[in-house]
């Protein structure tokens, strides 16, 4: 007789599995302690717990299954490149960046608490995502929690996501065109996706070549989701996105919306997902939520 086929879980069983893990790891190495600075910790869990569609440390994991690594490594890169996503996060929610009252459905660290903690609390995520890395608990490997550590420093800072928000907060005069607008979404979202899909290799030693590609299909995805979040913030509603909508038109944001309309941007965004869903091909089967992930980070309603 044959055996049942085993069935595997579906990409939206998966996330929420994701979510639920994270928001446990999470609550381990968060706990507030009784001391003066406890309101630092309290900003810290609001940013952290509970919210988010987690999809970095879901890439994390789907990379790194390509390569047999196990979960328990992979979920601790994802609560690193969580970490400095929530930082990043607290940070564009300030006055003197984006001004945002809500995030998440809920309100922004600097509304929940103040300026000043939000700042502290986005700088010790920040920290925190290193320590997470460059612990033994990731990788007995140094030079593999060493590539992790250097790696995600160029992703984060000013060659990467920070550089990119750079940009975004504008620089009088400039305008930017198709490849500029390219650019500057490759870096102040694309980078830590792509990061967390590289992650997935760095812990499963890939080669060259299907680091590449990965690189490929991540470079792809990164745009996807931007263009995705630029749709959400112009067709998109409140209550489902839980962020306020209509503010990149209001602040004079350049976007792939701005510069091609939304059917443009849409149409743009579908060739991006044919492009993503290419690079996968040599991984056959392996790679479909993966696939499926591109897919979601366009249809997504949040
Ligand atoms: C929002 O990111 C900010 C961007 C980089 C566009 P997400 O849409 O991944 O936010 P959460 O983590 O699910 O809240
Ligand atoms: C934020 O981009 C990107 C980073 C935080 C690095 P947005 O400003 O478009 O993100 P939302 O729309 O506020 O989530
Ligand atoms: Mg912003
Ligand atoms: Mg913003
Ligand atoms: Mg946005």
């Amino acid at each position: 007789m044959l055996e049942p086929r085993e069935t595997l879980p579906s990409l939206a069983d998966l996330r929420a599995e994701t979510c639920a893990r994270i928001d446990a790891m999470f609550e381990t190495l968060l706990p507030v302690p009784d001391r003066p600075q406890a309101r630092l910790w309290l900003a810290i869990r609001h940013a952290t717990i509970g919210g988010g569609k987690r999809l970095r440390p879901l890439l994390v994991l789907l990379s790194g299954r390509l390569f047999g690594v196990a979960e328990e490594a992979a979920l601790r890169a994802g609560l690193a490149v969580e970490a400095i996503h929530a930082h990043s996060l607290i940070h564009d929610d300030l006055p003197c960046m984006d001004d945002d009252d809500l995030r998440r459905g809920r309100p922004t660290v600097h509304r929940a608490f103040d300026e000043a903690t939000a700042l502290l609390a986005g700088d010790s995520l920040l920290a925190l995502a290193f320590g997470v890395l460059a612990d033994p608990e990731t990788h007995p490997d140094a030079a593999i929690r060493s590539e992790l550590v250097c790696s995600l420093s160029r992703a984060a800072g000013a060659a990467g996501m920070a550089g990119g928000q750079m940009i975004d907060i504008g620089t009088p005069g400039l305008t930017l065109d198709l490849a500029g607008v390219t650019q500057l979404q490759q870096l102040k979202t694309g980078a830590l996706l792509a990061w967390s899909i590289e992650a997935g290799a760095i812990l499963g030693r890939a080669s060259e070549t299907n680091r590449r590609r990965l690189a490929l299909y991540a470079q792809c995805l990164g745009l996807i989701f931007q263009i995705a979040d630029d749709l959400l913030d112009c067709e998109g509603e409140e209550a489902k996105a839980g962020k306020r909508v209509g503010k990149d038109e209001a602040a004079g944001k350049q976007t792939f919306v701005s510069l091609l309309g939304a059917n443009g941007a849409r149409h743009k965004a579908r060739e991006l997902l044919d492009e993503a869903v290419a690079h996968l091909a040599p991984f056959g089967a392996d790679a479909a939520l993966l696939a499926e992930v591109a897919e979601f980070a366009l249809s997504r309603d949040h």
